[in-house]
């Protein structure tokens, strides 16, 4: 038995749909009502968690496999797991993003970041050496600068409506994110076997 967690929302829709294409009985997944722990039949128990507590069930030896996003993982200072794929799904990238002002406007000393991702926005602007002041937000941040809490944001761009709609645009694209399949370090080296053949099937639909 291999026990998986998958993030809850839009990363678990489209995992599902890759699980089910690649050959996987997902059957009681898809019939589940407000369950959070599912079994399949294939041997694989699933539980559906944010994406921060994916990372928690991985590092404290819970679960064997998780799916979770780039920016996740990113954002997180854990790093003690394997990636084993690129699922290509959930794409959009990191991007510092602000009024077209921006790049031309004479900032003062020390600009304001608003962020969901602080851990992210802190190394882009490190590896600027610019050091700036970032506010953490929980969602809406492109609200930041319409209202003047900050001069700009780093935040994910997917389709780029978010940004356009409140009058921003992308200043610097940062990096690519989409999910990936991840895993314990531990139960890579003691499941090897079930794992990759997890692995193996994913990487097989994957490649078309
Ligand atoms: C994300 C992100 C942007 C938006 C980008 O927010 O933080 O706000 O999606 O998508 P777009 O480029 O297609 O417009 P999310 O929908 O997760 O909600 P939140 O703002 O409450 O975090």
């Amino acid at each position: 038995m291999i026990r998986m967690a998958l993030t809850k929302g839009r990363i678990e829709k489209d995992a599902c749909k890759l699980l089910k294409s690649a050959g996987f009985d997902i059957e009681n997944i898809e019939n589940k009502d407000r369950e959070l722990l599912i079994r399949t039949d294939d041997n694989i128990e699933v539980i559906f968690a944010k994406s921060n507590d994916v990372l928690t069930f991985i590092k404290n030896g819970i679960v064997d496999l998780g799916i979770v996003g780039k920016d996740t993982l990113d954002e997180s200072d854990f790093t003690e797991y394997n990636e084993l794929l690129d699922l290509n799904f959930g794409k959009c990238y990191f991007a510092l993003a602000s009024y077209p002002e921006y790049r031309t406007k004479k900032h003062k000393a020390r600009k304001k970041i608003a962020t969901k991702y602080p851990a992210v926005a802190k190394k882009y602007f490190s590896k600027k050496q610019e050091d700036v002041e970032i506010i953490k937000m929980e969602g809406s941040v492109e609200l930041a600068p319409v209202v003047g809490l900050a001069d700009a944001i780093v935040d994910i761009v997917e389709t780029g409506s978010t940004l356009k709609a409140n009058g921003l645009e992308v200043i610097e694209k940062i990096s690519d994110v989409s999910t990936r399949l991840i895993s314990n370090k531990v139960s890579l080296k003691y499941h090897s076997e079930e794992i990759y053949n997890i692995v193996d099937k994913l990487y097989e639909k994957l490649k078309g």
